[in-house]
């Protein structure tokens, strides 16, 4: 905080410049009694008709300040706030809603008041989490429930691994009647493993039942060539822990899902991201351990010493009923700089499934180099200049999905290479289940709202066995190695589940599974609203609507519908805008609504109106960067 800031023609030292949308994350950790700045539009954009930003000063999840609307030559606004036993101090600004354009902002000469001699931490652990306002999920009741997809896929031969994902109080005995020959249950654990030998589709009736009661359920498994039917559901290391993964922290993360519950809402894979392997030579200190050859004298790829037993790490996974996953490049190194799979994708898709691993993240990283001529091609891969079309993106993706393939083990194949070359319309055909479409995420509105509401184009491409990435989830402690509570808003949370369970996305926790607290779970455990992701007609929502004006005044409201296999449709309303709007709906016959319909909170899980689409309008308060999502079935 040294650099001087020409703010308003005055240079006011001590603070940060920033672009609209951004939030600066402090912790405070109580020590601090007063802050106090001047905030402004920047200087660079004098005279600009674009700029338009508003400051707001956030401590553990209220509001203490905000500056309304500021313009470019607007006078600097002053202001002091009490931060009194305020842990997490947020700086904010906003893009007044109209995009981002010249929105340069400045929080000047920033001071804190101190009752202490200490310094503040502005990164690392605070000692409490953000405070969570309120939570919408009810509790799941006691008696049993059975959660989760109603359909899974699984090729013949393969080893087949599912856990009945049920609520309720334990002990538990479930059961399955019709289960096909070839597979068994374990009565108390609720596991289905064994191998189907031949393609066949069988409808089984699950049952849980303990001493308050039973439940029932019908479920379809498809043995056929394609697995993933509903997207995958897990954990995943990297915006967490990023290079600092471990074992042990693996291990601990997999303990995490069945202690917290989440494996009974359908939570499945536990993903190691990248830094599992051997690293290049680096002066980085937190890798230096990690610096060994990459693989045996044959060939074979060698785990890190933070790994010692990766068979041994998916025999533990397993074990709890849950799977596991690892990542790589089709490049020589990752993006991490670990080992990559060039010249070895037939090894590493032999060792993945010696090892016994489900998932496959491959990420492009430096295989651009191979493409671009800077590496040595001895094997003549298709490169960038000499390819008329894709040929040259596509490539390392086919061969490593038919190496994939080509075990006999099922391992989903995340294609991980930010979106080029349209990878939703190739995707499938080089056997991947999944595609990001963007770069990589952050816990910002920001990047929840460029990712989350641009992703219709891939839209047509999505189905059962194909889903839209819009990259993992950053709710919880998340921070790519220096773990904090994530600093979304509670609404923002609700908006990126609920965003991303309208889109049929891959659900990848991307927090430390050890520090779940209540409003977390409340996000990660509503059947209702899980069921909206892992529908098994497997389609991804579109923005059907979008409102620019309530009334006389400006607004950003997108509303995505998504149609569901039991003939309901969700539909998601999301207010972009940071004030809360209070929104009279009747725009039914743009959601392919209509007759009567019974309408459904499915955060809070209650019925909340009965309506005549030809003439009723539906009231909807949404709060600043929130959602509603509703289900709306048809009734009589
Ligand atoms: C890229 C990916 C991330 C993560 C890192 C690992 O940035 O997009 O999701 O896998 O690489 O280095």
């Amino acid at each position: 905080m040294a650099s001087l800031w020409p703010l308003e023609g005055k240079d006011l030292s001590g603070g940060v410049g920033t672009v609209a949308e951004s939030v600066l994350n402090i912790y405070l950790n109580g020590g601090a009694t007063t802050f106090s700045a001047h905030v402004g539009a920047d200087d660079c954009k004098r005279d600009s008709k674009r700029t338009s930003v508003e400051f707001f000063v956030i401590g553990d999840g209220k509001q203490l300040w905000r500056s309304g609307v500021m313009h470019a030559n607007d006078a600097a606004k002053a202001f002091e706030v009490s931060v009194a036993g305020v842990n997490q101090l947020l700086l904010k600004v906003g893009d007044a809603d109209d995009g981002n354009n010249d929105d340069f902002a400045d929080w000047a000469d920033a001071k804190f008041e101190t009752t202490i001699a200490k310094t503040f931490k502005t990164g690392g652990e605070p000692v409490a989490a953000p405070v969570a306002p309120y939570i919408l999920t009810p509790a799941a009741p006691p008696t049993p429930r059975i959660n989760g997809a109603n359909v899974f896929g699984v090729r013949p031969g393969s080893p087949f691994l599912f856990t009945i994902p049920a609520t309720g109080d334990r002990p538990m005995e479930f059961s399955a009647a019709n289960l096909p020959s070839g597979l068994i249950l374990d009565k108390r654990t609720g596991q289905i493993s064994g191998t189907l030998q031949s393609k066949g589709e069988f409808v089984v009736t699950l049952g849980a039942r303990n001493s308050l009661g039973s439940a029932e359920k019908q479920f379809r498994i498809v043995c056929g060539d394609t697995i993933a039917l509903t997207p995958p559901m897990g954990w995943n290391s990297w915006n967490c822990f990023a290079h600092m993964v471990s074992a042990d922290k693996v291990k601990s993360a997999a303990d995490a899902m069945v202690r917290s519950g989440l494996i009974n809402h359908g939570w499945t894979y536990i993903n190691i991201d990248d830094f599992w392997e051997n690293h290049i030579p680096t002066s980085e200190k937190d890798v230096q351990d990690l610096v060994k050859p990459f693989r045996d004298e044959k060939g074979f790829i060698v785990s890190n010493a933070r790994f010692p037993d990766m068979k041994g790490l998916a025999d533990y996974v397993h074990d709890r009923g849950l799977k596991i996953g690892l990542y790589s490049s089709p490049g020589p190194t990752t993006c991490g700089g670990c080992a990559g799979s060039w010249m070895h994708e037939a090894q590493d898709a032999q060792t993945y499934a010696k090892w016994g691993f489900d998932y496959l993240k491959y990420d492009w990283c430096s295989y651009g180099d191979v493409t671009s001529g800077i590496i040595a091609n001895p094997l003549n891969v298709p490169v960038r200049k000499n390819s008329k079309n894709d040929d040259f993106a596509i490539y390392p993706y086919k061969v490593m999905g038919g190496f994939l393939r080509d075990q006999n083990r099922d391992i989903v194949f995340s294609l991980c290479q930010y979106g080029g070359n349209d990878v939703w319309k190739w995707g499938g055909a080089v056997h991947g289940t999944c595609w990001r479409t963007t770069g990589d995420v952050n816990d910002s509105w920001r990047s929840i709202k460029e990712i989350g509401f641009y992703q219709d184009k891939a839209a047509p491409y999505a189905k059962p066995g194909n889903w839209t990435d819009p990259d993992m989830l950053i709710v919880g402690w998340v921070g790519w190695g220096r773990p904090h509570p994530t600093s979304l808003t509670t609404d923002e949370q609700y908006t990126h589940i609920s965003l991303w369970c309208m889109l049929a996305a891959p659900l990848l926790i991307g927090c430390d599974m050890t520090k779940l607290d209540d409003f977390t779970l409340n996000l990660l455990a509503n059947d209702e609203v899980l069921a909206v992701d892992q529908d098994e007609l497997g389609k991804q929502a579109t923005c059907a609507i979008k409102v620019s004006e309530i009334g006389n005044r400006i607004a950003d409201l997108r509303v995505y519908e998504k149609e569901l296999a039991d003939g309901g449709r969700a539909v998601a309303f999301f207010n972009l805008g940071t004030e809360q709007v209070n929104f009279e709906f009747n725009d039914f016959t743009k959601l392919n609504l209509s007759g009567k319909k019974a309408v459904r909170d499915l955060w809070r899980q209650q019925n909340i109106a009965t309506l005549n689409t030809a003439k009723d309008s539906l009231p909807l308060p949404i709060p600043g960067h929130g959602v509603l999502l509703y289900k709306f079935t048809t009734t009589k």
